[in-house]
């Protein structure tokens, strides 16, 4: 690449204290969030179950730096089927919106339906889950997320193949000529980051490792030396 990418944190509030979510926001945006991840599970297409839209809605206020600048809220369904709560997550204030095309019958129609509600919109692979649909559907994408664990829990090892899946898609990336991210979500910590910016990842979550210790601005802080 010509340019030096624009490296984004985004901290899962899956490992936050469930009892002071709006506080937990605030709290890891003062400690440098680029992205709060939201990640939606519905004990179907993953065995966990998390929150909802109304949720979303009621965190959306506690989304903002403290000088008032806005911090994107980053949603990642891990349900199915997929269009009828992106659309409930849209009105609830998503910036981005990620889905799993195999949880989406219609892949192609779930992209426009997000876009459609002016939200960004991202495709999610699973570690064994091939890249194919994203020959037809690259350009109309904001955003593509690899697993580098199995979607429903947080605290999971990081799958070392997820390393060339993301290298792979950031040669589809440069050759679609589009601004795209690409996110990475699980097992991501201070000594892995940089293996993972190297193979082309710009985004990163990570949920236990920030939430997982009480200084969330040291371990943000420490991801930001490792990635340069
Ligand atoms: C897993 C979720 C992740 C999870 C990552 O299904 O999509 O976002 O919170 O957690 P860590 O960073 O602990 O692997
Ligand atoms: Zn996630």
């Amino acid at each position: 690449m010509s340019t030096l990418p624009t490296y984004r944190i985004a901290p899962s509030i899956l490992s936050a204290d469930f009892a002071r979510l709006g506080e937990e926001v605030r709290n890891v945006i003062a400690a440098g969030a680029d992205w709060v991840h939201f990640d939606v599970m519905d004990n179907h297409y993953v065995p966990n179950l998390t929150f909802g839209p109304m949720v979303c809605q009621a965190l959306k206020p506690h989304a903002k730096k403290a000088d008032g600048t806005p911090i994107p809220v980053d949603v990642h369904l891990m349900i199915e089927p997929v269009d009828a709560l992106a659309a409930a997550f849209a009105d609830a204030g998503a910036d981005l919106i990620s889905f799993h095309p195999d949880a989406s019958k219609h892949v192609h129609r779930s992209i426009q339906a997000i876009k459609g509600k002016g939200v960004k919109a991202g495709l999610v692979f699973n570690p064994a889950e091939e890249l194919d649909v994203l020959d037809w559907v690259i350009e109309d994408l904001d955003l593509i997320l690899i697993m580098s664990v199995n979607p429903g829990f947080g605290g999971q090892s990081f799958i070392d193949s997820a390393l060339r899946k993301i290298e792979a898609v950031r040669k589809h990336i440069e050759a679609s000529g589009k601004d795209i991210r690409l996110e990475v979500d699980g097992g991501i910590k201070t000594d892995n980051i940089r293996r993972v910016a190297d193979a082309g990842a710009d985004t990163f979550v990570a949920g236990s490792a920030i939430f997982g210790k009480s200084d969330y601005k040291c371990v943000i802080d420490a991801m930001r030396v490792a990635l340069g």
